[in-house]
């Protein structure tokens, strides 16, 4: 097998290039290439100095992290970067596209450092729950001081090559070709007579690192990460590199960084880092599919959601017209979506003309007639059946013959909206979340006639508008796969908690401590009970299913208890504050209606809930599969941290699940369901896949 790691030698430099695509990701061969190379190279009397570089769109961007499942094998990181640390001769890397993890780390083991003026740098390990583990932890506090390296893993977010200019994390921006450029300076090093200078030999400058900025970043990473342990294990390896001369640092950042890599949050968040990208991926529908071209968008509808995905589309540069028949609610969505550009742009997110230019591209009309040449049109009117039906026949009248037909809605039947028209070919589900321009998750769902040519442009909008989008269907059931899990899964289980004699703030704390933002009462009260009742009502499920079934929800919904809109709902507000303030009078309601329908009371733990509400999910995740409604269980993950903020650190519930095991999953299920009632049944798969010991990861559609 070739290496993806050359060396050439001209003129006294020894050139050393990583070639393996798509972004240099270290492996043993890398490695292994990387050691033969560099002690040729310091063998090679020929040769005065050594430059390092990548080719291709980036530099390494990291240690490959499909070998933290199977272990690092020989030659170990730091084995590779103590000879090209200890070279006798000098070592100058250049860097380009993305620095990151082990990559970056390669380039804190040589002694000189250069960039091209675009080149982003930084070592993300805490995203994955681990610590840079290849000397990072220990070279960056040496080469920019213990405060600047905190700081920057914690930041996450690559940084830009004058910012690291200015840290001292590169020594040089090189403009023009950055190679030639690399190789140059290199020369011009060997002339000054330049001496090796080795990150591993420098002292830690710990100005400002002190107990006050130590609180500050545990503050930090207490909002950013919570509930993740790497941060601490972080600043307990930096700690080591101001105590520490390299080697024995080394010893105790490994000591760190195995059990980080070990640890169960860094399981789930590799696994979420695969799981995103595999989202990508849609089973027959590559490159080569056509796609239908789309400018101009009508969105139908003027309240929130329409606003949101207005803003959406018109950042992504689409032409975009809002219609709704009501002029003073149209002057509303223009007032808040000018405002919201320009507070962009008063946050320095935006810059003035480019929220002009998106203004310019907004239009606001009352006739429908504007929807005649959009090549989309997105109906995200109120979520009403018979109102859809309506408006997706008047769609198919007046848009132009192949415009695709979109609806926003979060539960109903696709297929019933596209038996409206006479092209349920060109019909999708287009399903965002509210606040549609803040929440990444976008549903895609594949109705039972949608063509491949408007699935496959939905997915590539999907792209365009920067969501995370995943395709779900085939289309007809209800609230598709995210809100189906919630209100069949999960908050039905909260409310039966309730009637229990769970309060309304131990629901809703034990699932913030899981590591939800927020817990299903404030959620609902955020969202207005009255929209939870009327999804009840309007799919059918309240009709199907026998009492007790969201009774405490339904109560609230009869009695006007609508949450922040009506200052009162699961909690209360005061005016003008979103604060949910826990009023222990609506115990009295729940306590009534457990009476009226004989429910026994007593208090449940903080566990017990948390179990049941995600296991109530995990178990109707398990029937998603079955039906086939995505196409690897990785998705719905995605769907879950994306869309209702389920904690990446324990990888969405389906690997969460496979995380506990199934057999225990299926076992408690089992058991709820005997103790609970009929609608813990298991689902099926998950008993299958239980008995034969098997994970929802290996689950693959027919
Ligand atoms: N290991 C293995 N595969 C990787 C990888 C890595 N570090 N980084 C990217 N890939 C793969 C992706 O899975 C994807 O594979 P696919 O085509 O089969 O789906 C392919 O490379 C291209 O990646 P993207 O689709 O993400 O490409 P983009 O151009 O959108 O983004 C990137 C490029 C910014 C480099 C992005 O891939 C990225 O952020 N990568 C991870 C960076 C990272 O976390 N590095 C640290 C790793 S941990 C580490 O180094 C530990 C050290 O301390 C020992």
């Amino acid at each position: 097998m070739t290496s993806p790691v050359t060396l050439a030698v001209d003129d006294g430099i020894a050139e050393i290039t990583i070639d393996l695509p798509p972004v240099n990701a270290i492996n043993q061969a890398i490695r292994t290439g990387l050691l033969e190379c560099f002690r040729k190279a310091i063998a090679d009397d020929s040769v005065q100095a050594i430059v390092l570089l990548a080719a291709g769109r980036t530099y390494m961007a990291g240690a490959d992290i499909n070998e933290f499942d199977t272990g690092v094998g020989e030659p170990a990181y730091y084995d590779v970067f103590r000879v090209i640390e200890n070279s006798d001769k000098i070592v100058v890397t250049a860097l380009h596209g993305t620095a990151l993890g082990g990559g970056l780390e390669t380039a804190l083991a040589c002694h000189y450092r250069c960039a091209d003026a675009n080149a982003r740098m930084g070592l993300p390990e805490l995203s994955l729950g681990i610590i840079p583990g290849a000397g990072g932890s220990q070279r960056l506090p040496r080469l920019i001081g213990a405060k600047a390296a905190v700081e920057t893993v914690f930041g996450i977010v690559p940084i830009k090559a004058e910012k690291a200019l200015e840290l001292g994390l590169i020594d040089k921006i090189v403009d023009g070709d950055l190679r030639r450029g690399a190789i140059s300076w290199t020369k011009e090093l060997v002339q000054q007579g330049a001496s090796p200078r080795r990150t591993g030999e420098m002292d830690v400058d710990v100005t400002g690192y002190d107990d006050d900025f130590l609180a500050e970043m545990r503050t930090l990473a207490g909002k950013r990460m919570r509930g993740q342990e790497a941060p601490e294990r972080l600043l307990e390896a930096v700690a080591v590199a101001t105590k520490l001369p390299l080697e024995e640092g080394l010893v105790e950042e490994k000591r760190i960084g195995d059990a980080a890599v070990a640890s169960a949050e860094s399981e789930a968040l590799r696994h979420v880092f695969f799981a995103e990208r595999e989202v990508t991926k849609v089973p027959g529908i590559g490159k080569s599919a056509s796609r239908i071209e789309v400018e101009t968008v009508g969105i139908l509808g003027s309240g929130t959601m329409g606003t949101g995905i207005g803003i959406v589309f018109g950042n992504a540069g689409y032409t975009v017209r809002i219609i709704d028949p009501s002029r003073e609610s149209l002057d509303k969505c223009k007032a808040a979506i000018e405002k919201t550009q320009a507070s962009q742009v008063g946050r320095g997110r935006m810059d003035q003309a480019t929220a002009a230019d998106m203004l310019s591209r907004m239009s606001y009309v009352t006739s429908y007639d504007a929807l005649a040449d959009v090549d989309l049109a997105i109906e995200a009117v109120f979520e009403d059946m018979n109102l859809k039906k309506e408006i997706f026949a008047k769609l198919d009248e007046i848009c132009k013959p192949g415009a695709i037909l979109a609806s926003n809605s979060s539960t109903l039947n696709i297929d019933d909206m596209a038996a409206c028209t006479a092209r349920p070919a060109s019909v999708v589900g287009l399903h965002f979340f509210s606040p549609a321009n803040i929440m990444k998750l976008l549903e895609i769902v594949r109705a039972g006639k949608t063509s491949k040519e408007v699935l496959a442009t939905a997915v590539d909008i999907g792209k365009r508008i920067r969501k995370v989008a995943v395709v779900v269907g085939i289309g007809g059931t209800f609230g598709f796969v995210g809100n189906r899990m919630m209100v069949k899964g999960y908050i039905r289980e909260a409310d039966q908690m309730l009637l229990e004699g769970a309060s309304v703030q131990e629901v809703d704390k034990a699932i913030y401590d899981f590591g939800l933002p927020m817990g299903p009462w404030t959620m609902n009260d955020m969202g207005g009970v009255d929209i939870m009742c009327s999804v009840l009502e309007s799919t059918g499920a309240r009709a199907a299913n026998p009492e007790p079934f969201y009774n405490v929800t339904l109560a609230l919904g009869e009695a006007g208890l609508l949450g922040q809109k009506t200052g009162q709902g699961f909690y209360r507000y005061e005016k003008g504050d979103r604060t949910p303030i826990y009023d222990p009078s609506i115990e009295n309601i729940i306590a009534g209606e457990a009476e009226r329908l004989n429910v026994g009371r007593k208090s449940l733990t903080a566990d017990e809930i948390q179990q049941r509400c995600i296991f109530g999910l995990i178990n109707e995740g398990a029937r998603i599969l079955e039906e086939g409604l995505v196409y690897r269980a990785s998705d719905i993950d995605v769907i879950w941290i994306y869309g209702y903020g389920f904690p990446r650190f324990r990888g969405g519930p389906m690997f969460y699940a496979d995380q506990i095991g199934l057999d225990k999953v299926y076992e408690t299920v089992r058991g709820y369901h005997e103790t609970l009632g009929n609608y813990w049944q298991p689902a099926p798969l998950l008993e299958q896949f239980a008995k034969e010991g098997r994970k929802f990861a290996d689950w693959a559609p027919e």
